[in-house]
């Protein structure tokens, strides 16, 4: 079993650290706490470590690693041959953060971490704890979300623990993460930029300190998906329980049958009907686009737990900016979309 070791989130034991770090150097594998969510490491230099990470999560091999570095300067020596203006803005503005670049990649990060591609994933967490373990294993630190392939990722030690706590060596414990999704990943080696998954860091936000409008290739909500049926395979970080995602307002949900099931219903409105429903098992109102990213991942790892759910139901009544990365997340969860 891993080692669960509970640490300080702005003032880690530098003996703890250490001894992680100590891990990595010789090619094991370490969770440790991001902002969005925990990582699973391992020496982004070193091919038998990466292989280690996509054993452990049963990872098809098609899926390239995001690398973290501590600092501009390591990306730039050990990852990237290009930093283009853009990222010298986008690094000022969002580094320390949940932004991930994707530039044009050294020889020193080997192609089983970036799936064959020639471009590479980066950035810069903003944990004192995640900062400090790639400072002392001093080398770039390749890390997937620490939960099994397809699982929904993990925003406490304990999910990590349930996941991978039979595979890995150690995992380090800081307590919730604060943003709770994964990192916007930005491509930086298209003319615009394109957002190839949406996340905390919003496409405005991004456009506003390069001064350019970015692309969004976010494909889950095309509507090609409308009339998405159970078992298809854009299916990802799915709880096992099924999961129907029912878009703006649906008058048809007054009429579902609700009992055994838990509801959530992100942003104003709808719910006026399901306050009254005697029936519903549990219910979850979120109106704050912050929140609703910082406890999503929670909230359905703890549904999937709980023996009285049998199915869940999420309400998304939101469309702004600053809810599409919820949006993306809950599409993917889900089994049968209504809107
Ligand atoms: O917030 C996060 O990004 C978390 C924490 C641990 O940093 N990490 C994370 O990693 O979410 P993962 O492996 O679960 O998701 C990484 C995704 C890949 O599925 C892929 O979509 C994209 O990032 N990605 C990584 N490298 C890429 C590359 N070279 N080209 C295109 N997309 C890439
Ligand atoms: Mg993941």
């Amino acid at each position: 079993m891993a080692e669960i070791v509970a640490v300080d989130p702005l003032n880690p034991d530098p003996n703890i650290i250490l001894k992680a770090a100590g891990i990595l150097q010789s090619g094991g594998l370490v969770a440790f706490p991001t902002e969005t969510v925990y990582g699973l490491g391992a020496d982004a230099t070193n091919p038998e470590a990466i292989r280690r990470i996509y054993a452990a999560k049963g990872r098809p091999p098609t899926n390239p690693l995001i690398i973290h570095c501590e600092s501009v300067d390591r990306v730039r020596r050990q990852c990237v041959t290009q930093w283009p203006e853009t990222a010298v803005s986008l690094a000022q503005a969002f580094w320390p953060g949940p932004l991930t670049l994707i530039l044009p990649k050294t020889n020193q990060i080997p192609e089983i971490a970036t799936a064959g591609l020639a471009f590479v994933g980066v950035r810069i967490p903003e944990t004192p704890v995640a900062r400090a373990l790639i400072a002392a294993a001093d080398r770039p630190i390749a890390a997937p979300s620490a939960n099994r392939s397809n699982r929904i990722s993990p925003t406490l030690a304990e999910h990590v623990a349930d996941d991978l706590g039979d595979r890995i060596a150690m995992i380090l414990d800081a307590g919730p993460c604060r943003a709770g999704l994964e990192s916007t990943v930005l491509d930086l080696t298209t003319d615009p930029p394109a957002i190839l998954r949406p996340g905390p860091i919003t496409a405005a936000e991004i456009a506003r300190v390069i001064g350019l409008n970015v692309a969004s290739h976010d494909l889950y909500l095309s509507e090609k998906l409308a009339h998405a049926a159970p078992g298809q395979s854009r299916v990802h970080y799915a709880p096992a329980k099924p999961l129907e995602l029912w878009l703006e307002r649906q008058p048809e949900i007054a009429e579902a049958e609700l009992q055994d099931t838990a509801l959530l219903i992100f942003g104003a409105g709808m719910g006026r009907r399901a306050f009254f429903a005697p029936e519903v098992l549990i219910l979850k109102k979120v109106e704050n686009s912050t929140e609703a990213e910082r406890s999503l991942y929670a909230t359905l790892r703890a549904w999937d737990a709980d023996p009285r759910v049998k199915r869940i139901v999420v309400v998304m009544n939101e469309v702004g900016p600053f809810w599409a990365a919820t949006r993306n997340r809950l599409s993917r969860a889900a089994r049968v979309i209504h809107r």
